[in-house]
């Protein structure tokens, strides 16, 4: 099968509701790190990978994207009038190319497995990428990008995956491990938030993959799984069920959970340290934050 990925899905329909009440009327991927929405490193980290065709998963309340990747061509001529050349190059780097993005609605809430089987008539019969915007990943190579690059030699399908501690396995997809060959994971099987204590490694899934379109048309045929939703998770073990190669992918990059508080407050503080016009004065904040609570202690 051809290896070139080239269109990507991105489920964008989740409720947010762990952001409440900002997602009452913010869809979650417009919230900002320092002043970029999270469904903006979603796409740069898709493009660095080579993605030609973004797919985005909506459901009711969401139409603030759509906007957000639509031009702005009054914003863009008062900026040059006022000569903000740099704010303009900003600006205009969020711009797509017509024609590239596609929304679809999911209706329902079935799940993430169900938020992808809605795309397939735009995917066709090529091998895919589908991000979560919610796992933000910082890294000098993309993740998505060393990804593609892995694939190209292993083909079957591919998850982005993590050490996460024993605690936190009930909260992701988790892998059980055949071999392992470098970054490379060979998979026998894969489970959906696992009962505490029952999972079988410690090697999370994190919201990356590389998928062929046979995973599609496996998501018409399982069962709802945990949850009471069709997981995506349960559509990729039914390959390796079929005697088809499934690989874990040992990204390099710092992973952060942005569909959570604590995640998303860290990210915020890692991504304004790594800004030049913020770093001296931000840390200087923290370190006096730090000293006060030391103090009161
Ligand atoms: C989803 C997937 C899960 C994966 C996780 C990564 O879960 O179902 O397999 O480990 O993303 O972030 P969610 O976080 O949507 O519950």
């Amino acid at each position: 099968m051809n290896r070139k990925v080239s269109k990507a899905i991105f489920p964008v329909a989740g409720l947010g509701t762990r952001f409440l009440p900002a997602t009452k009327s913010v869809p979650k991927e417009i919230m900002t790190l320092v002043d970029r929405p999270l469904i903006q490193y979603a796409i740069d980290e898709a493009r660095a990978a080579g993605i030609e065709d973004f797919i985005f998963v909506t459901s009711r309340g969401k139409s603030a994207l759509e906007d957000y990747f639509d031009c702005a061509p009054d914003l863009e001529a008062a900026l040059e009038a006022s000569g903000k050349t740099e704010l303009l190059k900003i600006l205009r780097s969020t711009n797509m190319e017509s024609g590239t993005i596609a929304y679809l609605r999911q209706h329902k809430a079935l799940g993430l497995g169900h938020a992808v089987s809605c795309a397939r008539k735009l995917i066709g019969d090529e091998p895919f990428a589908v991000i979560l915007p919610d796992d933000v990943i910082a890294g000098e190579t993309p993740c998505l990008q060393q990804m593609v690059e892995a694939y190209q030699e292993t083909g079957g399908a591919m998850v982005a995956t993590m050490e996460v501690s024993p605690a936190q396995t009930s909260s992701y997809g988790v892998l059980d491990i055949k071999s392992q060959d470098g970054p490379i994971v060979s998979v026998k099987g894969m489970v959906e938030k696992p009962a505490p204590g029952t999972a079988p490694s410690n090697l999370a899934v994190i919201g990356r993959y590389i998928l062929t379109p046979q995973v599609l048309a496996n998501l018409d045929t399982i069962e709802r799984g945990a949850g009471g939703e069709i997981q995506l998770t349960d559509a990729i073990a039914e390959e390796i069920r079929t005697g088809r190669d499934v690989f874990g992918y040992r990204f390099t990059g710092q992973r952060y959970d942005c569909g959570s508080k604590a995640g998303f407050l860290q990210a915020t503080v890692a991504f304004a340290l790594a800004r030049d016009e913020l770093r001296e004065e931000f840390a200087d904040f923290l370190a006096e934050m730090h000293a006060v609570r030391q103090a009161a202690q």
